[in-house]
C-alpha cells in the first residue's frame, strides 16, 4: 500500500470511535476520559497560587503549582496542593496523586518529598537537558 504522512489539524479521537478504529477496546478504554480542574488561592480578591489538575483512570496529576514570587515559602503551596489532594480523594475517588518536577528545582523536590511524595521513576537527561522525576503519593 503506498502512503504519505501529512502534518493535520487535531482529530478528536470521539471521531474515531467506531469498529474500524482500535479505540474501543474495553480493556484500555482510551476514548478521551480526562478532565482538567484549575485552583486558586486568593487573598484580597487577588489570586496568589494556582493549580492545574487533570483527572484520569483514578490518578489526579498536579501541574504548574505556582505560588507568585514574594510570598514562597509561607505554607501557601502546601495547603493548597493537599486541598487537591483531599478533593481528588474524595469528589473524584481517585487512588494517587502524581506530579513531575526536576534536577533542575531541588527545592520543588525538597516541597513533594516533605509532603510525602516519593520518585517512581527518573528519566535521565529530558526535557530541557535535566534529569526528571516522576514522583506519586497514595491518596
Ligand atoms: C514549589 C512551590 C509551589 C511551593 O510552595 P510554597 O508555598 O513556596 O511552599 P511551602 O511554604 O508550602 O513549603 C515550604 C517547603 O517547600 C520548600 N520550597 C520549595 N520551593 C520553595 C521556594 N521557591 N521558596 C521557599 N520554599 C520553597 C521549602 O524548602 C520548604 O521546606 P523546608 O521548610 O523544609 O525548607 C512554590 O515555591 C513555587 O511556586 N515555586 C516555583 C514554581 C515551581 O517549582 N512549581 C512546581 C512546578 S513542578
Amino acid at each position: 500500500m503506498e502512503t504519505e504522512i501529512k502534518q493535520v489539524q487535531k482529530v478528536d479521537t470521539g471521531a474515531f470511535a467506531n469498529e474500524q478504529w482500535p479505540i474501543n477496546d474495553k480493556k484500555y478504554n482510551f476514548l478521551p476520559q480526562r478532565e482538567t480542574f484549575y485552583f486558586g488561592v486568593y487573598s484580597g480578591g487577588e489570586i496568589i497560587a494556582y493549580a492545574q489538575t487533570e483527572i484520569r483512570g483514578g490518578i489526579a496529576e498536579t501541574r504548574s503549582l505556582l505560588v507568585k514570587d514574594g510570598l514562597q515559602g509561607q505554607g501557601i503551596g502546601t495547603k493548597l496542593l493537599q486541598h487537591v489532594e483531599n478533593w481528588a480523594k474524595q469528589e473524584k475517588k481517585c487512588r494517587k496523586s502524581v506530579v513531575k518536577t526536576s534536577s533542575g528545582w531541588p527545592k520543588t523536590v525538597h516541597f513533594y518529598e516533605k509532603l510525602g511524595y516519593a520518585k517512581d521513576a527518573t528519566l535521565s537527561d529530558y526535557y530541557y537537558g535535566v534529569d526528571w522525576y516522576f514522583m506519586s503519593k497514595q491518596l
